[in-house]
Parts: structure tokens; sequence; C-alpha cells
């Protein structure tokens, strides 16, 4: 039936925050434990049921691996009751399994959905990021700049020098260089120890976050996902795939990829209007923590809508009667 087949955002976007919801509440049970495969396990497990039993006919786009290396949402899973929509469907169940292990900010439980085609299928591999909130001329700062140049440019369309600027980058060995160029402009830095999602999401929000800025490298697919928050946060994001090896080049092939050196916009990465759900798995500036408390839970969920530019903050409790 045609009607069926129209991707009603509307519609699923409760449904969307119930998934991600309940891969929070599932994987809460393990903040803290230092069992990164538990909670990443608990938090699949959960996810999975939750979105079979959404009225559609999704399919994984961006998902926890390769059909041979993830047992469950694997990219290509057809996932739904199968009675609703073709979808595209980009997840992660638990974006930050170690801040998750180690009860450090930031971790997410995220799920985006739109229609068949529309997000781009990443490959495993690193991707090189760069993303600014709304608000600005498309393309005002680039990958192709130096950190310096892209520290510069948005500072003077800001009227504002470096040092008012707060750039956040994931801490890692392979950013060090990056990191202290942009020290010696001046800008300040967040330095985050995982969740580049989350990452990209503060810049879209800095009046929140205090974040202008992010770059770095980190996931492919953690990019879709980004790029999809942004869609309907507002804001831009560029990312380029980096290719350590053959086997990595092989799996952008299988992927149906072919120009390796594509730097990729939000909207490439997202073609059409999507749905974007993310529950806090621990504490963060985005949203509360999941709360397991003897006859209670609670989370909190932001749910956001492309297609209106919506973003609902939705506080969930359950009484364990
Ligand atoms: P996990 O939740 O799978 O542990 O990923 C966390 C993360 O920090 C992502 O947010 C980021 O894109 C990626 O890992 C960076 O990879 P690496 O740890 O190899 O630098």
């Amino acid at each position: 039936m045609a009607d069926q087949e129209i991707f009603s955002d509307r519609m699923l976007s409760l449904g969307l925050a119930r998934v991600s919801e309940a891969a929070a509440i599932a994987s809460a049970k393990l903040i803290g434990s230092g069992d990164e495969k538990a909670a990443d396990q608990a938090a699949v497990d959960a996810m999975r049921t939750q979105l079979n039993m959404l009225d559609i006919q999704g399919v994984v786009v961006i998902g926890e691996g390769e059909r041979d290396e993830a047992p469950m949402l694997y990219i290509g899973e057809e996932v739904g009751n199968g009675n609703g929509p073709g979808v595209d469907i980009a997840l992660d169940p638990l974006e930050g399994t170690t801040l998750t292990a180690k009860d450090m900010p930031n971790a997410l439980a995220v799920i985006a959905m739109g229609p068949r085609g529309s997000m781009l299928h990443a490959p495993d591999v690193y991707m090189d990021k760069l993303a600014i909130g709304p608000g600005y001329p498309e393309g005002l700062v680039t990958l192709d700049m130096t950190p310096t140049e892209r520290v510069e440019t948005l500072a003077k369309y800001r009227g504002c020098s470096p040092s008012d600027l707060m750039v956040c980058v994931l801490e890692r060995p392979r950013h060090q260089e990056m990191v202290a160029e942009l020290r010696a402009t001046g800008a300040r830095i967040r330095l985050i120890t995982d969740g580049d999602v989350a990452g990209v999401m503060h810049a879209a929000d800095a009046h929140k976050t205090g974040i202008h800025m992010y770059m770095g490298a980190g996931g492919a697919p953690e990019g879709v996902l980004a790029a999809a928050a942004l869609k309907c946060m507002g804001g831009q994001i560029q990312g380029r795939l980096l290719f350590r090896n053959e086997d990595e080049r092989a799996r952008a092939t299988k992927a149906g990829l072919t120009d390796f050196d594509k730097v990729y916009t939000r909207d490439d990465m997202v073609t059409e209007d999507v749905i974007f759900a993310a529950t806090g798995v621990t504490d963060g500036s985005l949203v509360s923590g999941a709360r397991r408390d003897g006859d209670f839970l609670e989370t909190e969920t932001i749910l956001m809508r492309s297609k209106t530019g919506s973003i609902r903050r939705l506080h969930y409790r359950q009484n364990n009667h």
C-alpha cells in the first residue's frame, strides 16, 4: 500500500526514542563496571529487541560491524517487524563503551532513521572530521584548511579572538601535532577521551556546551551519525575517509564507494530528512545519564526531526512496583 510506504517520521519518532531509551537503560546496569564488552552487549540486545517492534522494514547501514564480525545489528541486517516503510538505520547502541565502563561523561545510546538510501554506507575506517554549529556561511571552515586557518577564520567571523574559541578534540597520539598547532593559535581545547558523536553535537549547541568547533579523526560510522544529528540541529560537518591499509580500502569498495578522497558534507552523508534519538547513558552536557535506583529508573533523550528542526527532550521515568 502506497501510504504505508511513506516514511512517516512524525509517527516513528517516539518509537525511535524508545529504542535508544532501551539501550541506555540496559547498559546503565554496567556503568562503572569496568566491563566494556558487557555494557555494549547489553545495549545491543536491548536496542535490537526494541527496534524489531517498530512498524518498519529497516536495514542497518551503520551498525555494529560486518556480518562476520557482529552477530547482531550487523551492517545489512533487516530490522523492524516488516510492516511499515523501507528505512535506513544508523545506530550505535553504546557510543562510548569505555566511558560507560569507567563512568565518565557523555556516553550515549544513539540511533538515526531515514528513508531507504538516505545515509552514506560508511565503512568501519577512520574519518577526518570538522564540524561547526548553525548560523555560519556554508563552507566557512574546511578540511583543506590548516587548524590555524580554521581557528582564525572562525574567530574573525565571530569577531572574537582565538582564545575565545573552544575546540573539541579526541585525545589521541595521532592528534598531538594538531593540538600543538591549535594551542599556538591561542584557542582553548576540550580534550575528550571518547565519544565523538557527542563531541560534534556539542559544537552545534555552543551556548550550552561552550564548544565552537570539533576537529580530528574518529570512526567513520560515528561521522554519519553525527551528520544525522547536525541535519536536525543545524550546523556543518565535513568528513574525509582515512585509510591505513588495503584491507580498509577493500571495505570501502565493498560499501560501494569509489572516490576515496572525497570530502563528504553533512548532506552528502545524510541526503534526506531523518529522525535522530540519543539517550544519555552516563551524565553529559547534552543529556543526563540513565539512573537505576531500586524501585525506579529514569532516562533523558534528545529526539530530533530534521524536517521540522524540532528538538524534544524526553524524560522517561518508570516505577518498578
Ligand atoms: P566505542 O564506543 O566503540 O568505544 O567508540 C568510541 C569512540 O571514541 C568514538 O566516539 C570514536 O569515533 C572512536 O571511538 C575513535 O576511535 P579510536 O578509539 O580508535 O581512536
